[in-house]
């Protein structure tokens, strides 16, 4: 009797101190201060702004509607900023993630420095913690001033009214979330001369490597950084983003920079994206009309900065569409 007494006591401490870990990480983490910032809307700021959340840190990807009756998905006009892209079990995701309106619809009553936290930190202005599908472990490490061009070009966009549902991430992970927020980290922009430098800049506030690494149970695979094989279950089949490392026969060892540069550019307007009228036929995730866009110079510095890893041989079977007996 006695040794089950304090086999009970043991047991109900072990509860009490799990109950508290667990309490604590759900009501005081994440512990991120808002930075005490004022970003003063400048022209060259909104300029800039909208170059990166448009064609490179492609916020507007996934924050907007997209018409996916075209290759990879254009905006959908009248929506920029208003939310939409939808992240549910379906494609792998722990519970349905839903990217809210960025238009001063939602945004107006954000400070500043609160949404200059979501973007680098992964923290909402309820201190609730943000599901990184949202690449901010990434954007935690662009230059403060690049992070400041993008509140100042979110400032100056259409308010769009738009009711966004609230996400719903399943448990554990709407515990295990409140662990994923982190201060941000922010690096200096390099000097454009220093290709390489302002190459890894680049993509890394680009997230390219979040598509074009493999993952396993929802993490990066270690040391396989750009090598690709990453897969999306997509309404024809499954697709898996290639590898980016120089290797000569699996990756890109062989593409010219004038290759790399044609790889872009046939996407840069509207008018050039194929019309995809049956969802069953091939379509992309790859926001190409977006990138399409980035600059020469700053498309040379990212395949320059690919070009300097480290080969990883890594054959990518790029698509796998889904037989029709497999769909009945
Ligand atoms: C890959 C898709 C994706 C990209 C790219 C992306 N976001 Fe998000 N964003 C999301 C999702 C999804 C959420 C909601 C996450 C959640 O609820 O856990 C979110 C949340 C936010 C929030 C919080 C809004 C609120 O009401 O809570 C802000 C602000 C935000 N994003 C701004 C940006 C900006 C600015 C960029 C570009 C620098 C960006 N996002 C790029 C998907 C994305
Ligand atoms: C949302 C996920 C996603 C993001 C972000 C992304 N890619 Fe991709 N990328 C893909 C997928 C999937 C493919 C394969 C389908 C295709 O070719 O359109 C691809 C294809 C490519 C290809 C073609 C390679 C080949 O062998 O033909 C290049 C080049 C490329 N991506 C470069 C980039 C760069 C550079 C970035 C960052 C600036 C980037 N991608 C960001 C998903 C992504």
């Amino acid at each position: 009797m006695k040794i089950l007494k304090i086999i009970f006591i043991i047991i109900g401490i072990i509860v009490l101190i799990a109950l508290a870990v667990v309490g604590y990480v759900n009501y005081f983490l994440p512990n991120i201060a808002v930075k005490d910032v004022q970003v003063e809307v400048t022209h060259e700021r909104v300029e800039r702004g909208e170059y990166l959340a448009n064609h490179v840190m492609v916020c507007m990807d996934c924050h907007s509607q997209r018409d996916w009756s075209l290759f990879s998905g254009p905006i959908t006009a009248g929506t920029l900023g208003a939310g939409g892209d939808k992240f549910t079990h379906e494609m792998g995701f722990p519970g349905t993630f839903y990217a809210p309106n960025i238009t001063p619809a939602n945004l107006a009553s954000w400070s500043d420095g609160e949404i200059y936290r979501a973007i680098t930190s992964g923290v909402n202005r309820n201190e609730a913690p943000l599901f990184p599908v949202m690449p901010y472990h990434s954007y935690s490490h662009a230059d403060q001033e690049d992070v400041y061009s993008v509140i100042a070009y979110l400032r100056t966009l259409k308010s769009v009214e738009n009711e966004v549902p609230l996400s719903d991430p399943d448990f554990p992970m709407s515990i295990i979330m409140h662990l994923m927020p982190a201060e941000a980290q922010p690096m200096e922009r390099p000097r454009e001369e220093d290709q390489i430098a302002y190459g890894n800049y680049l993509a890394t506030i680009s997230a390219c490597a979040d598509c074009h690494s493999p993952f396993e149970k929802g993490q990066p695979v270690e040391g396989m950084g750009y090598a690709g094989g990453r897969e999306f279950e997509m309404p024809w089949g499954t697709l898996r983003a290639p590898n980016l490392t120089p290797d000569t026969a699996t990756g890109i060892g062989a593409w010219t920079e004038q290759m790399w540069l044609n790889r872009f550019a046939v996407y840069d307007s509207i008018h050039k994206l194929t019309p995809i009228s049956d969802p069953h036929q091939f379509n992309s995730l790859m926001p190409w009309h977006m990138y399409a866009q980035m600059s020469a110079d700053d498309l040379k510095a990212i395949h320059a900065y690919l070009h300097s890893l480290k080969p990883i041989p890594n054959e990518v079977e790029r698509v796998t569409h889904r037989t029709t007996d497999m769909h009945q």
